[in-house]
């Protein structure tokens, strides 16, 4: 299995350019299902969550052509209503394709996700959406079952501002009869990147990225091309770890509105931001300055980003306490940072920090996509050669992440 040996420490120092954002695109491949013409989709990063769900959507029966960044999917054939366990599994994210085969097929048969190593991450909130909208689910066999005649425009109020659930119902409310309203929506960019594609596809959305969401149902979507958002957690992990590292950073072809909270806590933390239309430069001369950080629902601080800052605030001249408050088990990896050295001690979904000089290299082992992230990082700021074990979890979410850190001056060397 390919392990990273990172030695460190390094200042990171130079340019970088992110790709379209993975947990848009994952939606927006979902989504296509609800066409029955061509989708070209730009700026489409090779990662394997995107070769998962394209594996999902060819055994729901669509067709995908991918090179260079681009992919065409074409949904207009006979499509299946299954989504099986073996591909589900692999990725929690396939559990997105439930609202659009409800809506296209009537019916739909998408195996139950699970949990995964953040958290039990229930569908409950999906399932109501979609259930107020007149689909009648059952579960058997570790399957969901859905059945609907067409879906009905109505008023949902989501209880958390759940990213995934919103997506669903936002899916399904597209094509559904008359007009829905999703209150409490999540506001995240990835909701109003899924809205301007469902628009450009000629469905009628107001309010995408606010938490009151409308969506005037129409009777059938149309092909189109829509390029994909930058990727703000991508963006987030090369900003943080110019600071970890206290190097110079410019990252390009970024949208920092994006990520206006990590970029104040950065500044916060003492290091240099400096902002244009789409690009940012961050710059860290000295150790961080501690400080204290939620993660939130958008515009919150994002969960995603918190084992990076989480890496940073390690080396803190002083104590801080970091509050998780989105995936109750992301602290787990904390763990694997301390066999580097770090002094975090949790407690519930608080984590006290104290910060030290100098983190040392250790072997550890990824238990996610972010976390995996971090940990690499982590070796870049330790004294050594850090091995980081099962970094096909990075892979799932990051495009060529050790090539980008290598042009950036990282030491990573691939062991397979
Ligand atoms: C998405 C992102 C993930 C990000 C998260 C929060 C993708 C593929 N993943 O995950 O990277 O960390 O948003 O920004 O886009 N919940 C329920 N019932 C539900 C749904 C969610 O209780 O039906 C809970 C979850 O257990 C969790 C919280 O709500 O505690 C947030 O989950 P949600 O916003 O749905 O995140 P995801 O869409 O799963």
């Amino acid at each position: 299995m390919k392990s990273y040996l990172v030695t460190g420490p390094c200042r990171l120092q130079g340019t970088v350019t992110v790709g379209g954002a993975k947990n848009s695109v994952l939606k927006i491949m979902a989504a296509s299902l609800l066409v029955p013409g061509e989708v070209t989709i730009r700026r489409v990063p090779a990662i394997t969550d995107v070769f998962l769900m394209a594996e999902v959507l060819e055994r729901l029966g669509a067709t995908i052509d991918f090179s260079d960044g681009v992919m065409v999917i074409d949904s207009s054939g006979d499509l299946s209503e299954e989504a099986p366990y073996e591909l589900v599994t692999k990725m929690r994210a396939s559990i997105q394709v439930l609202g659009p085969l409800l809506a296209r097929l009537g019916r739909a048969r998408v195996s139950m996700p699970g949990g995964d190593a953040i958290g039990s991450r229930p569908i409950d909130l999906h399932l109501q959406g979609l259930e107020r909208m007149g689909a009648k689910f059952t579960s058997e066999h570790g399957y969901i079952e859905g059945v609907s005649d067409r879906l009905q425009g109505t008023r949902v109020l989501l209880e958390f501002p759940s990213v995934g659930a919103t997506e669903n119902i936002l899916m399904a409310a597209a094509t559904a009869s008359g007009t829905t309203t999703i209150e409490n929506a999540a506001r995240e960019p990835d909701i109003q990147d899924l809205a301007a594609f469902l628009v450009a596809a000629g469905a009628e959305i107001e309010g995408a990225g606010s938490p009151t969401i409308v969506v005037q149902g129409v009777p059938e979507l149309h092909g189109l091309t829509h390029e994909v958002i930058p990727d703000r957690i991508e963006t987030g992990t090369y900003a943080i770890a110019a600071a970890a590292t206290q190097g110079e950073v410019t990252i390009t072809d970024c949208r920092p509105d994006h990520i206006e909270l990590p970029l104040q806590k950065l500044s916060d933390c003492g290091a240099e931001v400096n902002r244009r239309d789409d690009e940012v430069t961050v710059k860290m001369s000295r150790r961080p300055d501690p400080l204290d950080l939620v993660t939130l629902p958008y515009p919150g601080f994002p969960t995603d980003l918190q084992p990076m800052m989480m890496v940073l605030l390690s080396h803190a001249s002083g104590p801080s306490i970091l509050t998780e408050n989105v995936f109750e088990s992301r602290f787990l990896f904390v763990d694997e940072l301390n066999r580097m050295g770090s002094h975090i001690r949790v407690e519930g979904h608080h984590a006290v920090i104290r910060g030290i000089e100098r983190l040392s290299a250790a072997p550890v082992r990824v238990p996610d996509i972010r976390a995996g992230a971090a940990l690499v990082l982590g070796g870049l700021c330790a004294e050594g050669e850090t091995q980081v074990h099962e970094v096909w979890h990075i892979e799932r979410g990051y495009e060529n992440f050790e090539v980008k850190l290598e042009g950036l001056g990282a030491q990573i060397q691939v062991i397979e």
